[in-house]
C-alpha cells in the first residue's frame, strides 16, 4: 500500500455546480483507495470564480477573495465526502496536521483550501511531502503541461517529462491572482522541486483517466521526477 495525493481540480470535479462530475468520481477513488491510502484536495470551479469574480466587482481586496474562495473549495469537499459515503472520513481537514490525524482512521481524507496566497495545487504539494506520498497527481483539464495555455494557443509545446528546474520556470511565467487558472501554482511547483515529490500531471476529464493511470500506468500527461525510473503504475 503506497500513499497517494491528489489535486483533484475544481475545473474538473465543479465546473459549475450541475456540470459536477462528482457521481463519476466516487466509485474512481473508492478503487484507488482498495489499493493505496488516499489524500483528495478539491478545488473551488466555476463557483469559486464566480464569487471571486462578484468579490471584485465589490472592490473586495485579493485576500479576502481568496478566503472566499478556499470556503468554495471546502464547500466542494463537503460535497465530495457526502457522496463518498462510508470510504471517507466524514469532516474536511482544515490543515495538513488534521488531515493526517484523520488518515488514521484508515479512510479517504478529503481537503479544500487553507490559507489565502495559493491554490488547491500548493495545500496537495505540502501534504504530498508531509505524508511522504509516492506520488502527487494533479488533476486538472487538460493532458498535462504545456509551454503556454493550450486553450489559448494552438501552438502550445506539450511535455511529457520535465525536470523540477523546468517545471519551476514554467509554473514562474503565471500571475497568482485570486481565482487565477494555471495548470500548476508557482508555490506547488517550488514545494515539488525542494522535496522532489514525484508529480504526475492528467486530463480527468475522463475519470478512468485517474485509476488508470494509478493501476495500470497507462495515461497521457506529464511526469516530473529526477530519475529515469517510471512513477506510473504504483
Ligand atoms: P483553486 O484554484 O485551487 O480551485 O481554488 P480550482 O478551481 O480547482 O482551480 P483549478 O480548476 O484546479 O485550476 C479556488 C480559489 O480559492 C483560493 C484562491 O483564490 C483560488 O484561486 N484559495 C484556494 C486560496 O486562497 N488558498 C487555498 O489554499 C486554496
Amino acid at each position: 500500500m503506497k500513499t497517494v495525493v491528489i489535486s483533484l481540480g475544481g475545473s474538473v470535479l465543479i465546473p459549475s455546480l450541475e456540470k459536477n462530475k462528482i457521481k463519476e468520481y466516487v466509485p474512481v477513488l473508492g478503487e484507488i483507495a482498495a489499493h493505496h491510502r488516499l489524500f483528495v484536495v478539491v478545488g473551488g470551479g466555476g463557483e469559486a470564480r464566480r464569487y471571486i469574480a462578484v468579490a471584485r466587482k465589490l472592490g473586495i481586496d485579493e485576500g479576502t477573495s481568496d478566503e472566499i474562495g478556499i470556503l468554495i473549495t471546502r464547500l466542494n469537499a463537503n460535497l465530495l465526502i457526502a457522496a463518498l459515503g462510508e470510504m471517507a472520513y466524514p469532516k474536511v481537514a482544515e490543515s495538513h496536521a488534521e488531515a493526517k490525524k484523520f488518515a488514521e482512521s484508515r479512510k479517504i481524507v478529503v481537503m479544500g483550501g487553507i490559507t489565502p496566497g495559493q491554490t488547491t495545487d500548493a495545500v496537495a504539494a505540502v501534504l504530498a511531502e508531509r505524508v511522504g506520498a509516492s506520488v502527487f497527481i494533479n488533476v486538472t483539464s487538460v493532458d498535462g503541461i504545456y509551454s503556454v495555455d493550450p486553450k489559448k494557443n494552438k501552438k502550445a509545446q506539450h511535455y511529457p517529462t520535465l525536470t523540477y528546474e523546468q517545471l519551476l520556470q514554467i509554473a514562474g511565467g503565471t500571475a497568482l491572482t485570486a481565482g487565477s487558472n494555471t495548470v500548476l501554482d508557482i508555490v506547488a511547483a517550488r514545494v515539488v522541486e525542494r522535496s522532489h515529490i514525484p508529480l504526475v500531471v492528467l486530463d480527468g476529464n475522463n475519470p478512468e483517466n485517474l485509476s488508470r493511470a494509478i493501476l495500470t500506468g497507462k495515461f497521457t500527461g506529464t511526469m516530473v521526477s529526477g530519475s529515469k525510473k517510471k512513477i506510473l503504475p504504483l
